[in-house]
């Protein structure tokens, strides 16, 4: 910790190793869930992906997107024809934050001063990871990148971030806790119709 606050007194870190070694002292949202999940891939991909946070699996196995959420967004990825391991997968807040339940630990959405804590480190994040095109999955990543609360179903489609090519859809958790399953495979037809917009824009 006293390094990291050397590192943020000075001029901030300079690799994404540093970033992250500060990432992986700070505080967490909630105590007991002290393991930061970073972010996972390439450097200079055609694409990197941002989730919200980490859940619950994400946060004992210190890895983004494996848990249900990460197993639809392999499979979905897998059917637009994205390989996962050629692709960066990152959150806009790098903590789990939940509520305990009994043994259970039940995913609590970070609110916006939350996200725009960590809105610094995924810009910095972005900027050593360089990727061509970002893509923001659902609000709280729409957040983390634009610093507004811009809704997903309206921004849904190609947007630029800071200039930065991109593209808005929704989180995969979403399509989860749709009531029925007609709704959640219309939903999920329309995830993977953007992962396959997303393929094109690639190149
Ligand atoms: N949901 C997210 O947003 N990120 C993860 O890593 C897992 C679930």
């Amino acid at each position: 910790p006293l390094k990291a606050v050397a590192a943020m007194a000075g001029q901030g870190p300079q690799t994404l190793e540093e970033l992250n070694r500060l990432i992986a002292a700070s505080e967490p949202l909630t105590p007991g869930a002290n393991r930061a999940v970073l972010g996972e891939g390439p450097m200079e991909p055609a694409v990197a992906f941002i989730g919200e946070q980490p859940g619950d699996q994400e946060e004992r196995e210190g890895r983004p997107f494996i848990g249900p959420a990460g197993q639809l967004f392999d499979k979905a990825l897998g059917e637009a024809g994205i390989d996962r391991s050629s692709v960066y997968v990152t959150n806009a807040v790098k903590h789990f934050k939940y509520e305990p339940r009994g043994k259970k630990r039940l995913h609590k959405r970070p609110n916006p001063g939350e996200v725009k804590r960590y809105r610094w480190w995924l810009q910095r994040e972005l900027s050593f990871v360089r990727p061509k095109l970002v893509v923001a999955m659902g609000g709280t990543a729409l957040l983390g990148l634009t610093g507004k609360p811009p809704s997903v179903l309206k921004t849904r489609g190609p947007i630029a971030f800071d200039g930065q090519p991109g593209y808005a859809t929704v989180h995969p958790s979403y399509l989860l806790r749709l009531p029925d399953d007609a709704a959640q495979q219309e939903a999920y037809a329309a995830f993977r119709e953007d992962l396959i917009a997303v393929r094109r824009l690639m190149g």
